[in-house]
């Protein structure tokens, strides 16, 4: 049966891109909003973008209007925006932009919504965010902030599950490491050194598509027992030293 799913983030090459195709596949409904959602597959009828910036606090009254003027209860709830610069500062210990446009972009808008939405969740809603093993392994210097906010993420979803379940509605978090996504690429983030991919146990990045189908998984099939967990999908990287 169709549901309806709404997503934040949704973006050309993306994981989202690839999770956004696999729902419409199976004729489910998107509701999605993102920077610059509207101009993907904007003409397909089962896809409904709004594009929102998450940095200015002035998205929570539309986005939350447009959700609750088009969708009368909420299937799927997916969050995938996240920040993709590094931090300007070389030092942690700096309360500099970067803390809080991270945490604005990449952890506040689940909170904010959950909580502004509530009553469209039901017995069955699915939700799921995305994190980063970056979170619990460390990212290069200038990424911390990104990583805290990944944590921050990976609190919410402990800290929600039991209340959550109690409604009959699952929450996890998708762990990826390093995807060969189209702003991943642009941004030169992965390194292409051969001894360096090679170190990899299955000598290669992950595709995108690998980690959407883990999310489409928790989001349609996975047992209603599966609740309150961080599931890496990293090609058994964090057992490889
Ligand atoms: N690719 C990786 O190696 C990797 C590894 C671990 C975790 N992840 C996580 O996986 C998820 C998807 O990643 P991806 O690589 O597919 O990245 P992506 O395409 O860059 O996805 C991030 C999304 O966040 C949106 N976004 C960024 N800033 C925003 C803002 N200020 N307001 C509203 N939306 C904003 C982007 O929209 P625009 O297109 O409009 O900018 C985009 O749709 C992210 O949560 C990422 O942290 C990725």
């Amino acid at each position: 049966m169709p549901k309806t799913a709404l997503l934040f983030g949704l973006s050309e090459g993306g994981i989202s891109q690839a999770l956004a195709d696999q729902l419409l596949d199976k004729n489910h409904r998107i509701y999605a909003v993102s920077r610059n959602a509207c101009s993907y597959k904007n003409d397909h009828p089962n896809l409904n973008c709004l594009d929102m910036d998450f940095s200015n606090r002035g998205w929570v009254t539309p986005t939350v209007g447009w959700i609750r003027k088009n969708v009368s209860s909420i299937d799927m709830f997916v969050h995938m925006s996240a920040t993709s610069t590094d931090a300007n500062s070389d030092c942690p210990l700096e309360l500099t932009d970067d803390w809080r446009n991270d945490f604005e972009v990449n952890v506040f808008p689940v909170v904010e919504l959950l909580s502004a939405c509530n009553d469209l969740f039901r017995p069955g809603s699915r939700i799921v965010v995305c994190s980063s093993n970056g979170a619990t392994r460390g990212t290069k210097r200038r990424r911390f902030t990104y990583a805290a906010a990944k944590s921050a993420l990976n609190g919410l979803v402990k800290g929600s599950a039991v209340q959550l379940a109690r409604k009959g509605i699952t929450i996890n978090a998708v762990s990826p490491s390093q995807t060969l996504t189209k702003r991943v690429m642009q941004k030169n983030r992965l390194s292409t050194d051969e001894e360096a991919v090679n170190k990899l146990p299955l000598s290669r990045y992950a595709k995108s598509e690998e980690v959407s189908k883990l999310i489409y998984y928790l989001l349609t099939d996975s047992p209603e027992y599966l609740t309150g967990q961080i599931i890496d999908i990293d090609g058994g990287t964090a057992l490889n030293y």
